[in-house]
């Protein structure tokens, strides 16, 4: 046999072989995608062999593109993220069926692979099971005794409130962007609950904290990291997803570090955080060897309520004094029932809210406009789940869709216009609505539910008792754009506004 026989022979072979690998290849996918046939899932667009319905995604608006396909297949509907099915639920109705009626079948976090690297079920918010029951109670045991929803915290969050009037006095009524300072007032509600302290504005390490901190929000949706979490991309192709654990590692240093300093200081006698209360627990437990207290969640749960109580708060009330700058007339309302009702002499406190319909209706109305998570976070059913006539297994990916239920038409008025008038009756008083959902619902509705609602209206009413908000001289109210930007969290762009003095 001629070498070159065997060369050829070798190459038909190989490339046979490759062939018949390729073809394999397909058809397993064919196969994983139209796997479950027990299953009955809910119809969706086709998908395309490994990357699924991608190819129709808005990546830096997916809420956008589910909303369109619900009007064509429907409330419930299936998308291929990649190889892997998600079901996507919308509207008021579906989402409060899935939610609260079958809150245990579709209670479970779902954790995309980047959030698995990170985190690995430990924690609150990316947690499962016993782990995250036990993290997920203690948790808001730890933060009503420390006053959330109360009037201690009430106190704490009025002395914030008056640090950032003074902060802003100081640019003396000319154009600033207001970001850092809003994070930096806001994040110290939550650190003081978590770390038993509070930071001065330009502490360099706090504002280092939140720099990371927006890095991880803006990093975890970015388009790679959506890839990332629908294809089986190698992870050192995404440089997104090593930046973020750059981050994270950073964060965890810092956490660690403040961790270390309270336990060696730890006194009994003086428990004033999430931190002295977790290492009380601790020691408590040490001699158990089925104890959820360890180092890990405790990481986990400080990283986890540091960033959910700093960046969506925050993020609202930016919203909040855009919607003003851009609405006059409805500030010019606000600040007119703060006046009769409160007066200039003192802050506004949570009693005068029952007498303040319009602000309330107002705050309400900066929550569904403004809807800053608009896919919800990730679930995933618990068991093998029936809901409305489709069987879906245990383990699904769900998406019930807040953006559908904020903006849902058989629910509002006028969905896509800011109107407080959503939430006020025809004498003007304020009516709850059901589709409010901003804080999710459910098994996993959010943990500082209560203390984001005294903080915004707190925080939100001091602010419009001493400041008129205008946008920069020479921009129009009408000019300024308050189209989203893109994130896991949607905030407004940047922007600069005048706090003109009252
Ligand atoms: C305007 C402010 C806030 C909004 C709109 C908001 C919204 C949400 C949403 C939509 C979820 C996901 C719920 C789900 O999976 O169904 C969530 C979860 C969570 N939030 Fe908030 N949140 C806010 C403020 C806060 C604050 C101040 C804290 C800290 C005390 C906090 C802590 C958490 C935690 C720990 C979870 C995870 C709950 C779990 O998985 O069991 N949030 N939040």
């Amino acid at each position: 046999m001629s070498i070159m026989k065997v060369l050829l022979e070798d190459t038909i072979s190989v490339s046979s072989f490759l062939l018949c690998t390729a073809a394999l290849f397909i058809v397993l996918l064919f196969k994983s995608s139209t796997k479950c046939s027990r299953y009955k899932f809910p119809p969706g667009p086709k998908p395309w062999p490994l990357i699924g319905n991608l190819n129709i995604l808005n990546l830096k608006f997916p809420q956008n593109t589910m909303c369109k396909l619900a009007e064509q297949y429907g409330a419930v509907f299936t998308f291929h993220m990649g190889r892997k099915k998600y079901v996507i639920v919308t509207g008021y109705e579906a989402v409060k069926e899935a939610l609260v009626t079958q809150a245990d079948d579709f209670g479970e976090r779902g954790l995309p692979a980047s959030k698995k690297l990170n985190f690995n079920g430990k924690g609150i918010i990316f947690a499962g099971g016993e782990s995250w029951k036990t993290m997920r109670r203690f948790a808001l045991s730890t933060l009503r005794d420390f006053g959330m929803g109360r009037s201690t915290m009430e106190d704490r969050i009025i002395e914030e409130a008056q640090q950032l009037l003074e902060v802003f006095a100081q640019y003396q009524g000319k154009p600033f962007n207001p970001t850092i300072n809003i994070n930096s007032a806001v994040s110290n509600i939550i650190c003081m609950l978590v770390f038993g302290q509070r930071f001065q504005y330009d502490d360099p390490q706090f504002l280092r904290l939140q720099e990371l901190l927006r890095e991880t929000f803006r990093l975890s949706s970015s388009p790679m990291t959506q890839l990332y979490d629908a294809l089986p991309i190698p992870m050192f192709l995404v440089g997104d997803r090593l930046k973020a654990m750059k981050i994270h590692a950073e964060a965890r240093c810092y956490y660690t570090k403040v961790y270390q300093q309270r336990k060696a200081e730890h006194d009994r006698n003086d428990v004033r955080s999430f931190i002295d209360r977790f290492i009380v627990r601790q020691n408590k437990e040490q001699d158990n060897p089925n104890t959820f207290f360890d180092d890990q969640n405790m990481l986990l749960s400080i990283s986890n309520l540091f960033a959910a109580g700093t960046e969506t708060t925050s993020t609202t009330l930016r919203w909040g004094l855009l919607f003003m700058m851009k609405y006059p007339h409805i500030q010019e309302k606000v600040q007119a029932e703060i006046e009769n009702v409160v007066g200039r002499e003192r802050p506004p406190r949570t009693d005068d809210r029952k007498r303040m319909p319009y602000v309330d209706a107002v705050v309400h109305e900066i929550q569904r406009f403004g809807n800053i998570v608009p896919t919800n976070l990730l679930h995933e059913t618990k068991v093998d789940t029936t809901f409305r006539g489709y069987h879906i297994p245990k383990g699904t990916p769900v998406i019930p869709l807040l953006t559908s239920v904020l903006f849902d038409k058989t629910q509002w008025q006028m969905p896509h216009e800011f109107n407080p008038g959503h939430f006020l009756d025809a004498e003007g008083q304020f009516v709850k609505r059901d589709a409010f959902m901003p804080f999710s619902a459910g098994r996993r509705v959010c943990v500082g539910e209560s203390l984001a609602k005294m903080e915004l209206f707190l925080f939100f009413t001091i602010l419009l008792q001493r400041f008129t908000f205008q946008p920069p001289p020479g921009v129009q109210p009408q000019d300024l754009d308050i189209s989203p930007s893109p994130g896991v969290t949607t905030s407004p762009k940047r922007y600069e506004f005048c706090a003109i003095k009252r």
